[in-house]
Parts: C-alpha cells; structure tokens; sequence
C-alpha cells in the first residue's frame, strides 16, 4: 500500500476545506456510510443509486446532519446517457466535484462460472468496470478543466488475488485495477487515479459470498471513519496506486 502524506484532515476548518464528493451506490452499505461520514465532516455529498426510497432516507439523514445541499439522483451507473445527464446536472448545479468514489457494484451469487447465466456475468461487468467508465468518461473532462481531481476506484483483494465461486466478480476487480492504473496516465498531472480495496466489511455484498461469516467482519460505520480520512488525504502524488484502508481483515480458514 501507498504511504499517504500525514495530516490532521478530519474536519472541513482544516486542510483544503469543504470539498463536493461524488459517491455512486449511495443507497447503502459502504456508500451510505461514507456520505454520511463525509457530510457530519462538512463535506458536501453528490450521491447516485437506483432504490428511490432508500435515496429519500438517505437525503433526510444528510438534511439532518448539515444545512448543505446535497444533490441524489436515481440513476444506473450501466447507462452512459443517464451519467452524462447526471455529469450535466452536477454543472448546472455548481457541484462539479472534487473527489469521486466509484462505488457501485455488485457480486454474481456463488457458483462456478459455467454454472452462472451469461446475463448474470454480464451485468457484473457492465456495472462494476462500463459503470465506473461511464461515470469517467463524463466527469474526467470537468475535472480535466480545472486540472484537479481525484478518483478512487473501488476495487477488493478480489482484484490483487483470485477466488472460487465469484470468477465474473473477481475478473471486473481485475478490469477495475487496470482501468483504474491505465487511464492514471492519460489524466494530466494535477489529477490523481486510484484504485481502492476497502477490505472486508459486513453489507449484502459480504453476505451473499459469506454467508456465514459476514457478522463477524466490521460495520460499515466503523469502515467510513477510516475511510474518509483516507480519501480526504489523498492527492496527485497517488496518482495509479493501488491502495488498501487500513485494518481490511482477512478471509475466514477454509
Ligand atoms: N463489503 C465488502 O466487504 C467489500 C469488499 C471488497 C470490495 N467491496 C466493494 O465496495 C463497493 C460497495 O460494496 P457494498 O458492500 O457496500 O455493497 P452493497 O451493500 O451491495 O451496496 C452496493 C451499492 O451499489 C449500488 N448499485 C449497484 N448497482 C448499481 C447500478 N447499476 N447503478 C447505481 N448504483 C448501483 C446499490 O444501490 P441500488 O441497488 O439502490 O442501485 C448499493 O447502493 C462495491 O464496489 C464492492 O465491490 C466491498
């Protein structure tokens, strides 16, 4: 992992201040928590999913947390045309942001791959790897604009390693690094790309692949305080790093 540059970056009153945070698959697990995380920071929060109740839920808590606007749309990241509506959106909005987590995903239900509907492998793809290059393809040229910006990319040691039962998910982590790593060199030098394996944390994901140990792992709630200090940290100098959140855990013995 990286070494990140120290600082004290935990409130909006230090560092570069309040920053616009586009999070996608806000409607929960380590999304939700991170908006939430970022706003009780004073972070502004741009936020995407699909479940409209669960973004109306979402948008009371951060109405709660902070008198800031925060803009949630209802969208599919594996739509190119509902992104770019959504990039277009975030300008007429004045919240271009400054950071953007590529969060949105989801896992095959356990099986061998030729067990596994095409369908199936298909939209892990389109959604864990077009999804986060439909959401770079529309916001890099905002962010090229004014020469900074930073991308995280969320990967999983399903993306350094491999593992049975989730062949499609562990080949969109792969696509996710290399996505990540290549277009790093395209962006110019003010921007920075990452990718980003957030460990092991108790959500749906965890438990439809292990669904007797997902309790045991740590809340999302916990991972979003380690997480947002983390991401608030990071700069240019990170620019193609793979890097993990402190404290990930590790896989249960066979
Ligand atoms: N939990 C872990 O231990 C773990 C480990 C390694 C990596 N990760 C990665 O961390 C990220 C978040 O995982 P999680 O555990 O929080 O999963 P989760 O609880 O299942 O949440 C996934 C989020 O993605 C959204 N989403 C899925 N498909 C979408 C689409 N097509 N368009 C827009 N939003 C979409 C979902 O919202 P809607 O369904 O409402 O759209 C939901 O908000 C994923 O990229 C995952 O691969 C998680």
């Amino acid at each position: 992992m990286a070494e990140l540059p120290s600082s004290n970056e935990s409130s909006p009153q230090v560092g570069l201040g309040s920053r616009k945070v586009l999070i996608t698959g806000v409607s929960k697990g380590l999304g939700r928590a991170l908006a939430l995380e970022l706003a009780s920071r004073g972070h502004t929060i741009i936020g995407c999913s699909r479940d409209q109740t669960k973004l109306d839920s979402l948008q009371a808590q951060l109405s709660n947390l902070s008198s800031t606007k925060h803009l949630l749309c209802n969208l599919d990241v594996r739509s190119n045309t509902e992104v770019e509506e959504f990039a277009r959106a975030t300008v007429e909005n004045e919240l271009v942001p400054n950071i953007i987590v590529n969060n949105a995903g989801l896992i095959n239900r356990n099986g061998k791959m030729w067990e596994l509907d095409a369908h199936e492998f298909d939209n892990v793809i389109d959604t864990n790897v077009k999804g986060i290059a439909n959401v770079m393809r529309h916001f890099i040229p905002l962010m090229i604009s004014s020469n900074k910006g930073i991308i995280i990319n969320m990967s999983s040691m399903a993306g350094r390693d491999s593992h049975e039962l989730i062949a499609p998910y562990c080949a969109s982590k792969w696509g996710v690094e290399g996505l990540s790593k290549a277009i790093a060199k395209e962006v110019p030098e003010g921007m920075g790309i990452v990718s980003l394996d957030p460990g092991l944390i108790y959500t749906d994901m965890l438990l439809s692949c292990l669904p007797d140990f997902a309790p045991n792992y740590q809340s999302p709630q916990h991972w979003a305080s380690k997480a947002a200090t983390m991401i608030l940290n990071l700069t240019a100098l990170h620019n193609g790093a793979s890097l993990t959140v402190e404290d990930p855990g590790t896989l249960p013995n066979p």
